[in-house]
């Protein structure tokens, strides 16, 4: 299943008539059932995710293509942790502890990420106002 749903870059956490959060990236499921979640994602050039949790997942990311920058906060004290760079080839891991943010750092180049979360991905969404730079 593709989805596609337009947002707006500088507010990604933007929500349709629905309520529902429309993401500025194109996100793919490749495999799900209740213990894994398998995903492809798409970002265009210069797009960021809005602020997530990962719910109670574990989640590891391989950057397909392009260049991925992270920040990362602290789920507890809602504090910045770190801003990261990842390139081609490289993988990050997410987990329960903490909130992030991630993106593509190109401005030029789409990248690509794959995804896998066990169990299930179910993300929590924060605005930027409740994280302490
Ligand atoms: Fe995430």
């Amino acid at each position: 299943m593709t989805r596609r749903v337009s947002g707006n870059k500088r507010n990604p956490a933007k929500r349709d008539k629905t309520n529902k959060l429309k993401l500025s990236y194109k996100r793919k499921i490749l495999y799900q059932d209740r213990s894994v979640e398998v995903v492809l994602i798409s970002w265009p050039k210069g797009v960021m995710s809005n602020a997530h949790d990962h719910g109670q997942s574990m989640g590891v990311i391989q950057i397909l293509d392009g260049k991925i920058i992270q920040e990362v906060y602290s789920k507890k004290t809602r504090r910045f942790l770190k801003r990261s760079f990842h390139n081609r080839g490289q993988i990050f891991f997410e987990t329960p502890d903490i909130i992030h943010k991630m993106g593509n750092a190109s401005n030029v180049k789409t990248a690509k990420t794959i995804h896998i979360y066990t169990p299930k991905l179910k993300m929590m969404v924060y605005a930027d106002s409740q994280l302490k730079k």
